[in-house]
């Protein structure tokens, strides 16, 4: 499968995705803060790659103001029915639909691998204001965990 493929292999089961994915724990919230030196109450965030909108309910809820961007039309629409009032646009991380310099944080949760660095990176520079931020993140298997760390090595 090409890696445009698997990107889009998401759509199919949005609504399944949406129920039983992990959302993301407030400590992830406060060293976002931190490190990007930017506080979400009041800041204007595009969180990309934004899915059925896991990590965009949770800045939302920290006073952010967040503008999601997702390619897919399934998770897109999973995403209009969980956060009906949070504002949605069509697009993908190498083009970004935003205005240059309109954004002081952009966030891609679990999404960052999707896209070609080579024009995504030039992409986030162009939409953050001077000083804005960059923030990835990614879930991580707990090596405390036996079955995880079983399922970790049947995959390799
Ligand atoms: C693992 S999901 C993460 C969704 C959500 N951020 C979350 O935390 O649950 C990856 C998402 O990236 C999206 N995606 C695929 N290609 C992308 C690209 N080039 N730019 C931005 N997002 C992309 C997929 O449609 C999918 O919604």
């Amino acid at each position: 499968m090409t890696k445009p493929v698997q990107a889009r292999s998401f759509d199919a089961i949005a609504a399944d995705y949406d129920a039983h994915r992990p959302s993301y724990p407030p400590a992830l919230f406060d060293a976002v803060e931190e490190l990007a030196g930017v506080p979400l109450a009041g800041a204007r965030v595009a969180d990309v790659g934004a899915g059925t909108g896991l990590g965009t309910a949770r800045l939302h809820e920290r006073g952010a103001r967040v503008t999601a961007v997702e390619p897919g039309d399934g998770m897109a629409e999973q995403f209009r029915r969980s956060l009906p009032d949070v504002s949605l646009v069509r697009g993908d991380g190498n083009n970004l639909p935003l205005r240059t310099g309109s954004m002081d944080l952009i966030t891609y949760a679990q999404a960052w691998h999707w896209t070609d660095p080579a024009r995504s990176i030039p992409e986030a520079r162009r939409v953050l204001r001077p000083g804005g931020a960059l923030a990835l993140w990614w879930n991580d298997g707990d090596p405390s965990v036996e079955w995880l760390v079983d399922q970790e090595n049947r995959m390799r």
